[in-house]
Parts: structure tokens; sequence; C-alpha cells
């Protein structure tokens, strides 16, 4: 066991989670006889939504090499945003005898009774980046400052039509928000409209579809939502929304997109639309934010589709996630230094720092970085960037 934890440790993943308010969690001393010591090489179950969105991919990649690395075994699987897949799954992993499960959920309140069964068969559960909601069986959350992602897709608008310098506009804008079954999209949004918010109250901001006025509150998010975070239902939105501007007239400013998939989706409506005065590469076309600084966002943003990304290094999340389970596999302390609520209690959490990524840099939001960066902490390769 020794040998391991040293390994993991000389590979940089000291948890080193310290700030006020820090809560330590002793996890139960797992060798007594109800539960018996943990080997090397345990089952770690990772269950994550889809395997179509890079985001995932990269995520279950990143989990598997690091777990593996460190002498465990990884069952990964996706779910293909299927809850009844992702539910059988786990009840699978269960009967498997997976000692940790790793889950990020397709749909936050519909895994209630798998990972209750789970906790009963003294499993523990890690909700990652997703926190699962409305039961009292998870032990950890690990994910990003959510609010804080929201916050710099709405200051970069902000920035780009000069709002905070006085420019009166009106401004034309279309705001989504994630998926209406996935927490996170609710907390985005919140972070963002806290921002817009007073532009839509003095008028400043508009939206033509009328999808949002002055009047919208963030409680409201899911009625902007986009199902499964999907590429091709932002695209069936986003024509919907078309069809209330005209042809070489109606101007659309800035696109609040929480996601590059959602990004995506706007930005093949926008290309594939008749009207003549956002063509591509043109003046009019416009502000659009996302997430995750995928490889075909970042190739978007390079191309000048997208303006901006949050990227969120999910390697750092990944391994993280590998210290906390060996932690537990160990019957080491686990640190965390917050929390969040999922209507049953307070789950002790971690939540790392993410960074905006523009083609250059330029941004007030705070902290943006040019694409560049991301190349050069090996996220991605400025080849991989040419391919689409
Ligand atoms: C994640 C985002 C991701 C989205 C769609 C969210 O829960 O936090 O990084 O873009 O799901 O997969």
């Amino acid at each position: 066991m020794k040998k391991i934890w040293s390994l993991v440790a000389s590979v940089g993943l000291v948890l080193g989670i310290t700030g006020c308010g820090a809560t330590t969690q002793p996890t139960p001393n797992i060798s007594n006889s109800a539960n018996p010591a943990p080997e090397a090489g345990d089952l770690v179950f990772v269950s994550l939504p889809n395997e179509e969105d890079e985001r995932w991919t990269r995520d279950g990649a990143e989990l598997r090499r690091v777990i593996t690395e460190a002498g465990y075994k990884v069952d990964l699987s996706f779910a293909e945003n299927k809850i009844d897949r992702q539910n059988t799954e786990i009840e699978n992993a269960i009967t498997k005898g997976a000692k940790i499960m790793v889950i990020a959920a397709k749909n936050g309140t519909s895994l209630v009774s798998s990972v209750d069964k789970a906790r009963a068969a003294g499993i523990k559960v890690i909700a990652y980046d997703r926190l699962i909601m409305d039961t009292s069986a998870v032990d950890y959350y690990l994910s990003f400052k959510l609010e804080t992602i929201g916050q710099a897709q709405a200051q970069y608008i902000i920035d780009k039509l000069g709002l905070a310098k006085g420019e009166k506009g009106p401004f034309n804008v279309e705001l989504f928000s994630g998926s209406s079954d996935d927490n996170n999209a609710k907390f985005y949004f919140r972070g963002a409209w806290e921002l817009l918010q007073p532009y839509f109250a003095n008028g400043t901001l508009v939206s033509p579809s009328n999808r949002v006025n002055e009047n919208f509150s963030a409680e409201q998010w899911q009625s902007i939502s986009i199902d499964s975070w999907k590429l091709e239902n932002a695209q069936k939105e986003m024509e919907i929304r078309l069809s209330k501007y005209d042809e070489g007239r109606t101007a659309l400013h800035a696109v609040l997109s929480p996601s590059d998939a959602i990004s995506q989706g706007v930005i093949n409506a926008l290309r594939d639309s008749s009207f003549s005065q956002w063509k591509p590469g043109s003046e009019q076309w416009p502000w659009i934010t996302g997430q995750d600084a995928t490889n075909y966002a970042l190739y978007n943003i390079n191309q000048n589709l997208q303006g901006q990304t949050v990227w969120k290094d999910t390697r750092e999340l990944a391994n993280k996630t590998a210290e906390v389970c060996i932690q537990i596999l160990e019957g080491e302390t686990v640190s965390t230094d917050s929390s969040m609520n999922n209507n049953v209690l307070d789950v002790p959490s971690v939540f790392l720092d993410s960074v905006p990524i523009t083609k250059t840099g330029e941004s007030d939001a705070p902290g943006t970085q040019p694409v560049q960066f991301v190349i050069d902490s090996g996220f991605t390769t400025a080849e991989q960037l040419k391919q689409y």
C-alpha cells in the first residue's frame, strides 16, 4: 500500500487542499470485519454521461490512466445519455464488487435508487463534475467553481459590447442554459445572469427571440435549457429563435452559450441561415461564448467563429479524483475545502479553478489567456486544432 501511495505522491497528486473553513472527513477505517482491507487491484467504477462529447472521452481516458497507474482496476462506462443505462451499469458494478464509484450523472436527480444500493453495499460514491441530487449516498463531490464559469462568459460579452464603458446599444443577444437535468447548468447560468441582468433591466440588452426579457429571473433558467447539452438541440433551438430575425436587418451581437457543443449548434444555425447580416468572418458575426476548450471550439476561436471558451483542466480534476479514491482505499483522511447541498446533505466538495480563453487572450474577464496557453499546457496540440 505504501508503495502505491508513494507512487501517487511522486506523480504530484498530493491533495494539499487548505484554505479557510477547510473540513476534514476521516474516511471510515475500511479494515474492519464488515469491510475487509482493500487490496491493490480493487475495482473503481467510473460512469460518465456519454461518449459523443469530447469533454467526457478525455475525462474517461485520464481517470483510467491515473487510477490504473496507482495500481487499481478501472471499469469505465459511458451512459449514452440514458438514465436507465446509467442506473443499470451502477447496479452491475455493485455486483462486480466495485469499492468506489466515480459518477458524472446524465440526470442529477435520477440515480437515487442505484447509488442508495451502492451505499448499502458499503461502496463510496464520488460525484464527478456534476452533483448527484436528492440522496444521502454521496460521499464527495469534485468539480470546478461553477458560478465563476458563467461569470467569465458574461464578462466576455460585457467587455466585447463595451457595456461597462457605457455603450447603450440596445444590443441583441440570445442566452442559453445547459441541460435542465444537470445541477451545474443552474449555477453556470446564475453566474452569468447576475452580471447580465442589470443590462436587461435598463434596456441595454434585449433578446429578439424574447426567450429572456427584463423580468426574467435566474430561477427560470430551465426555460432556456438545451436538453442533454446537445449540439443538435442547440442548433434546432437557434433556428427557431432566428425566425424572429429578418433578412439583412435584425442584428445579433452576442450569444451566451454555456458549453462548446451548444456554441457549435449556434454557429451551425447561423452559418446555415440565409440571412446576410452575420456572414462568418464579417464584423456582424456575434460574440459567442463557450466552455470546455474542446478542440473544435479552439479551432472555431482561431477562425473567429466562436469568441471565447472556458478551459477546465480536466486532467487536474481526474487527478484529484484519483487521489481521493486512493485515500479512501488506503483508509487515509480525505480533505475537502468546501461543500455543496444536494437537497439532502452538504456534500464535502472540492472546486477547482478554470481559465477563460480567447484567441489572443484579450478580454476583461480576469485571468483570460490565449488559445496558445492551452496548447502550451499539453492539453491539446496545434496539430489537433487544424483538423476541423
Ligand atoms: C459540464 C460541462 C459540459 C457539459 C456538457 C456539464 O455538466 O460541467 O463541462 O460541457 O456538462 O457535457
